[in-house]
């Protein structure tokens, strides 16, 4: 499993990524527009606290398939390596996703709900899908069903495409797209820092310390000590 970041929030960011095994940054116009400051500079912040070689997927706006081929660019040139354009699963999506990919310039297709989106835009060139999960799940859906079916259909039709699973609200959801074949996820951080969280986990590490400094004095490292 490849974990993404879900956001624009900078802060944020450089925590995550100094703690866990972040591959990369996805953005959205809603992510982008919640930090309400340029576009150019939030690109700018990203890459500067990620570094040049982790990913930063970014999505077009426009409704128009020539003006999203336009868009990616103008990203893929303010970003540089490392930059996946999001492109959504429209009719005029799918004509974007042909063109871009033809320009070698990686796609992400997202604002996906069915398999069928997912297997026309890998044939239409994307190199990874982004299925929404919890958008599914709230309406009764079955966002995790939709995960299992586009793993099956590129395995069947061997696509090359990847499965870049979004729209998460909670754990459960995202152990059960890992189970069922997803290759990546991309997650809001606060739910990135509860996917490892069990008060188990912290009773085990306070007694490790209690125990230890029970003998060798309060404060002791292992350091002190060999
Ligand atoms: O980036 C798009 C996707 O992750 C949407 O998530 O939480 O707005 O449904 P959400």
């Amino acid at each position: 499993m490849i974990y993404f970041l879900d956001t624009a929030d900078v802060k944020a960011i450089a925590r995550c990524v100094d703690l866990y095994p972040v591959a990369g940054v996805t953005t959205n116009p809603s992510l982008i527009a919640r930090e309400n400051r340029p576009l150019g500079d939030i690109l700018k912040d990203i890459r500067d606290t990620i570094g040049p070689d982790k990913m930063i997927h970014a999505q077009v706006l426009s409704p128009d398939a020539d003006i999203m081929v336009d868009e990616a660019q103008r990203l893929r040139d303010r970003v540089g390596e490392g930059f996946h354009v999001k492109v959504p699963v429209t009719a005029q999506g799918m004509k974007a996703i042909s063109k871009i990919s033809s320009l070698g310039i990686p796609v992400t297709a997202t604002a996906i709900v069915t398999a069928e989106q997912a297997l026309m835009a890998a044939v239409a060139g994307a190199s990874y899908t982004a299925p929404y999960v919890n958008r599914l799940d709230n309406i009764c859906g079955d966002g995790i069903r939709v995960v299992s079916e586009i793993a099956h259909l590129f395995k069947t039709h061997q696509l090359d495409a990847l499965l870049l699973t979004a729209s998460f609200k909670n754990v459960q959801q995202i152990h059960d797209v890992a189970m069922a074949g997803a290759h990546s996820a991309t997650l809001p951080p606060d739910l990135l820092e509860l996917l490892i969280v069990h008060p188990l986990t912290d009773s085990g590490v306070s007694g490790f310390v209690s125990d230890w400094e029970g003998v060798y004095g309060k404060g002791a490292t292992i350091l002190d000590l060999i």
